[in-house]
Parts: C-alpha cells; sequence; structure tokens
C-alpha cells in the first residue's frame, strides 16, 4: 500500500511547525514535505498517520530535530549577498584596520544566527583575515547557529562540494580551501586557520539566546525570517536586539524587512539595521 500525504495531515503538521518553531508552512510545501517525510519513513519505518501521532503526543527531542529537518530549506552559498560583505567591509573591517574604529579589548564577534551549512561564517572568517592586518592582533570570533542538525554537520565538517563554492572567487577558494581528503571527496575543505576563528553550536531562534555568548558587534539573521509568521518575526529580532553591543548592526536577507516591525533598530542601508 502506498502511503501518502493527506491535506489534514498535512494542516496537523503545519499546526506543530508554527506552535514549535514559529513555521508557516505554506500549502506550496506539500509535495516537499511529502517526498522528505516518505524518505524517512522508508527509513525509519512506519507510516505517516503513526509519525504525525508521534510528533503530536509523545515526541522525543531526536524526533523534533528530524521534524526541523524534513521542513527546513538550507539553501545559501560562500559570500551570498555580497552588499552584505561589501557593507561591512566599509564600515567595519577597513575602519578597524586604519585604526579609525576601535573595539574594546580589540575583539570582535559576529553571529550568524541561522548558518545552514556554514558558507555564511566561514565567508566573514575568510573576509576578517583578508582585511585585518594579523600583526594588529585583532580577535574575531564567529559563532555559526542553526537548529537543523543536517546542516550542522555540514558545517561543522568544513568540507564542501565543488558545486556549492559558486559565490567563491578563485583566488578566495585557493587562498582558503584544502582539497578534502579523499575518503570525503570530491570536495574541499576549509583550511584550520578559518575554523579555529568559528564555533558552531545548535540553536532555536525560538529560544532564550542568552547562553550564545555575546554581546555581538552584528548579527547575521538572513533568510531564515521569511519562514516565520509577524508575531514569531518580531520576538526573534527583540531577541538579537538583547545580544547586540549598543550600535551594533543586524543584517537580515535582501527580501526581508523589519519595517512592519515593531523593534527599537533603525535603517543603516536595505536590510541592515543598527541597534537603537
Ligand atoms: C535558507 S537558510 C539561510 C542560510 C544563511 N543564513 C543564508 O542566508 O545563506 C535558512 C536557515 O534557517 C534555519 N532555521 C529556520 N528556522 C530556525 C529556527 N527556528 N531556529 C534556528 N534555525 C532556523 C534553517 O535550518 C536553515 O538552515
Amino acid at each position: 500500500m502506498i502511503d501518502t500525504l493527506t491535506e489534514p495531515l498535512f494542516e496537523r503538521i503545519a499546526r506543530i511547525a508554527r506552535s514549535r518553531w514559529g513555521l508557516a508552512l505554506h500549502a506550496r510545501k506539500f509535495s516537499l514535505v511529502q517526498n522528505r517525510l516518505t524518505t524517512h519513513l522508508r527509513k525509519s519505518g512506519g507510516t505517516i498517520e503513526a509519525w504525525v501521532q508521534r510528533i503530536e503526543r509523545t515526541p522525543t527531542d531526536a524526533d523534533m530535530l528530524v521534524f526541523f529537518d524534513i521542513l527546513s530549506t538550507n539553501v545559501t552559498s560562500f559570500f551570498r549577498d555580497p552588499t552584505h560583505f561589501g557593507f561591512l567591509e566599509r564600515e567595519l573591517w577597513t575602519p578597524l584596520a586604519r585604526g579609525t574604529r576601535t573595539a574594546a579589548g580589540r575583539k570582535i564577534r559576529i553571529w550568524s544566527a541561522a548558518c545552514s551549512n556554514g558558507a555564511e561564517p566561514y565567508s566573514l572568517a575568510m573576509q576578517a583575515r583578508e582585511c585585518l592586518p594579523p600583526e594588529q592582533k585583532w580577535e574575531v570570533k564567529i559563532l555559526g547557529s542553526d537548529l537543523s542538525t543536517k546542516a550542522l554537520t555540514a558545517a561543522r565538517s568544513g568540507v564542501y562540494a565543488e558545486s556549492q563554492l559558486a559565490g567563491l572567487a578563485p583566488e578566495r577558494r585557493k587562498r582558503w580551501l584544502l582539497p578534502a581528503p579523499k575518503a570525503t571527496e570530491p570536495g574541499w575543505s576549509v583550511r584550520p586557520e578559518l575554523r579555529e576563528m568559528v564555533e558552531f553550536r545548535q540553536h532555536n531562534l525560538m529560544d532564550s539566546p542568552n547562553s550564545m555568548g555575546g554581546p555581538f558587534d552584528c548579527i547575521f539573521l538572513r533568510n531564515c525570517m521569511i519562514y516565520f509568521d509577524r508575531e514569531t518575526r518580531e520576538e526573534v529580532v527583540l531577541r538579537m536586539h538583547s545580544m547586540l553591543k549598543p550600535a551594533g548592526w543586524l543584517i537580515v536577507g535582501s527580501a526581508e524587512t523589519l519595517s512592519s516591525l515593531k523593534v527599537p533598530f533603525k535603517t543603516a542601508s536595505a536590510s541592515i539595521y543598527v541597534k537603537e
């Protein structure tokens, strides 16, 4: 018998996703959810109905992480949306290098708060290394977090297939990547000097961020809020506000905006906000 996802089951899944993660699961995601769920159940066994029931009634943490992976979209790339990186180069790295901007203890902290496979935090690490002369001894630490176990495993491995390197100019590839060991071929591995700048942690944006360190000079919160309803977006942005240094930047996806939210940020540039 072929086990298919029905609309009532999809609605039940959407209800849990909304209450647990603030995710607004649109009907157009129906086929994607069906395909991923059937692939998962082919391996783990059981029916869709039984799986939904367990998720509703007695889910374990592991069940919920699998569930999140089934729903989440992890599309990302190195130096995605170059205007954001251009802004940081102009407003942060270059002024630091020239001495026209300072930072307490020569420490800079950046949080990539929905980092997917790590391309975003590693791009930040590359840029910091390229712009800051080593003899100036800045301590730059980048935190990458995501809820998706699949995404975090990829991020921690720091190994990327050729097809994932589209955003990287040839000179950057040469400078920052090494051919991955044969076992993980085909792939490219991020150099140790970048790895040591980036720490990865599993974090749900719905939870309190207080244990995430900080305060941060800048938070990247890009291309994840599009899945949240307005109320959730406002809550998440306020949590990020509490984690920024005074006048710290919050950078959202280029298709995202804070304009309809009641949050204490002012616009610095399109999709870039300054803490008030
Ligand atoms: C489309 S990717 C964006 C990756 C990267 N920020 C970029 O712009 O290229 C969205 C990421 O948000 C993560 N995400 C969605 N909801 C989340 C939540 N509630 N907590 C933590 N991460 C979440 C997903 O797992 C996914 O990796």
